[in-house]
């Protein structure tokens, strides 16, 4: 069995708990990660400018240098930062150009505020696709025990598989 873990990151918090999912993920399951790296939206002022102007932008971006073809994988597993309510330009993208197949699904966000499913609304919209299982991470959580709780628990509920809470 197979998982693909796709995410795109500004600040390193949707990374951070991108890595964190795999790591669990990979108890069970053969993980590859597709990090989408955009260079539009860098560390810097400019690229935080852009993150807000692309914000209120319905435009859509192609998406190159891409690794991994979703269609061979069981499992995937698609994390956002939330950017005005919503997730980001290129998973946007990503998710417009993902094929409907019958693998099993999961979103998750990261937020500075108190974590909402809205921007998976957004996701499951665009994608066309039901999540099986989400996750919205608020950002000063990541690291604590209740989120490393919540990271098994939506990876054996995407497996199936009971829930393995040490
Ligand atoms: C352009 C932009 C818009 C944002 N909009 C929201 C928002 O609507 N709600 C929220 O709670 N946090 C918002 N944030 C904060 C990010 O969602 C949060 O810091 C997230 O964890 C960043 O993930 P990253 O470190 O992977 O880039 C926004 C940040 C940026 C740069």
């Amino acid at each position: 069995m197979r998982a693909l873990v796709v995410y795109h990151s500004k600040s390193g918090n949707t990374k951070k708990a991108a890595e964190d999912i795999s790591e669990e993920l990979e108890r069970f399951v053969h993980v590859d990660m597709e990090a989408i790296v955009v260079n539009r939206y860098n560390p810097f002022l400019l690229g935080t400018l852009r993150a807000f102007k692309d914000m209120f932008s319905d435009e859509r971006f192609p998406l190159v240098g891409l690794t991994y073809d979703p269609l061979k994988y069981e499992f995937i597993i698609i994390g956002t930062p939330v950017w005005g309510n919503s997730c980001t330009p290129p998973i946007d993208s990503y998710l417009s150009e993902l094929q409907d197949f019958s693998y099993r699904v999961g979103f998750f966000t990261t937020q500075s505020g108190q974590p909402t499913f809205d921007a998976v609304k957004e996701m499951e919209k665009t994608s066309g696709m039901e999540a099986d299982v989400k996750l919205a991470i608020r950002k000063g959580d990541i690291g604590n025990a209740e989120y490393f709780n919540d990271i098994k628990i939506f990876v054996s509920d995407l497996l199936g598989i009971d829930h393995h809470i040490d």
